[in-house]
């Protein structure tokens, strides 16, 4: 018999590991869902006792384990124990740099439902979300989906929480007196700030679902609250006026139209020479693009956006008549573009 020998090579490893990758997000989700990193602590834990720990029979516990340890998160030792790998202690919720939301963010039910149609939004470069739900992403989680809206909450504090000391490091507030957080989620980075310079008041800004969780410093009784004002707004239609300091972090990325509306209400509140921080992940400038690219598909799906390039930012900044000043690295994830509300040109 003749004919052609398929060989395995490691360009189809690669795809056909590629095309099964939704199975890998789904046994991370699944080892979170389950809790396994939590039970599992300090000592090497045998099958049937982990089994018991987290409620599941060994045989399947053993599988999902045997496809997670295949991308180092978690181990066996010598005796076959299960033991912790620096990844899987990621998953657990009371590991400091925890990334256990961002997991659950990445993979939630939603998304599952929207990838299908990715075909269809390449095609037309409209969100699905819409038409699947009908509503719009934000109005949708936060009315519809309160646990997932929960779980944004968290996953933005754990992504916030690993950068939050080099924002506040990079931002320049000298001799600012106020500074406005636009879509400024539950308020950690406008707290962060506020702990920095004792002399800024601070005012954050989301839409009113998004408040019911605010950082407890900034609350009423919380030890920021006499210099913390929080304010309930679609910041596509309103933003505070007159302060110093503008912030608007991990929030540009939704469709351009909203991004060139939500800045020209900036220039439109503040005064010129106001400051403009905005803090995003750029894909082109991204340490993590595997990640950032992946992320930019599926914001195309839920809000008709996407990751930005850097010249692509600078774009719609120079459209809403901001200018920019500087742009730099925050931290492996994140960038800053600096900007200021031009003075009025002379008619
Ligand atoms: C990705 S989160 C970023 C939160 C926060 N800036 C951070 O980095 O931790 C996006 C935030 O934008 C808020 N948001 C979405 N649409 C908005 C709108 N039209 N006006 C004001 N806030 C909005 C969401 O509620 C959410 O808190």
């Amino acid at each position: 018999m003749t004919g052609t020998v398929v060989t395995h090579t490691p360009a189809v490893a690669r795809l056909r590991d590629i095309a099964l990758a939704c199975g890998r997000a789904a046994a991370l989700r699944a080892a979170v869902e389950l809790s396994v990193a939590e039970a599992l602590g300090d000592t090497p834990t045998n099958l049937i006792d982990l089994a018991t720990l987290v409620g599941a029979p060994p045989e399947t516990l053993a599988r999902l384990l045997r496809a997670l340890m295949c991308h180092g998160v978690f181990a066996q030792d010598d005796d076959g124990c299960y033991v912790h790998t620096e990844e899987s202690r990621l998953l657990r919720e009371d590991e400091p740099g925890s990334i256990k939301y961002i997991v659950l963010w990445s993979t939630e039910p939603w998304t599952w439902e929207l990838w299908p149609h990715l075909a269809d939004a390449i095609r037309t470069g409209d969100t699905v979300f819409t038409a699947l739900h009908g509503k719009d992403f934000f109005p949708y989680l936060h009315s519809a989906a309160p646990e997932s809206a929960a779980v944004m909450d968290r996953a933005m504090m754990q992504s916030s929480t690993m950068s939050v000391q080099a924002i506040v490091d990079s931002l320049d507030l000298s001799g600012a007196r106020s500074v406005a957080d636009v879509a400024g989620g539950r308020g950690h980075v406008l707290a962060a700030l506020l702990e920095r310079h004792p002399g800024l008041n601070g005012t954050l800004v989301d839409l009113p679902n998004a408040l019911r969780n605010v950082d407890e410093r900034l609350r009423a009784g919380g030890a920021l609250a006499a210099r913390a004002t929080v304010i309930p707004a679609d910041a596509r239609a309103d933003i505070p006026p007159g302060k110093d300091v503008y912030l608007l972090k991990s929030i540009l990325d939704w469709d351009d139209e909203s991004t060139v509306k939500t800045l020209r209400n900036v220039v439109r509140a503040a005064g010129p020479g106001a400051r403009v921080y905005l803090v995003e992940n750029l894909i082109d400038e991204s340490f993590q693009p595997k990640f950032s690219t992946t992320m930019d598909l599926l914001l195309l799906l839920n809000v008709g956006g996407g990751k930005h390039t850097l010249e692509g930012l600078t774009e719609l900044i120079r459209r809403a008549g901001l200018r920019v000043d500087a742009t730099r690295p925050v931290d492996a994830y994140l960038h800053l573009v600096a900007c200021t509300v031009p003075a009025p040109a002379a008619e």
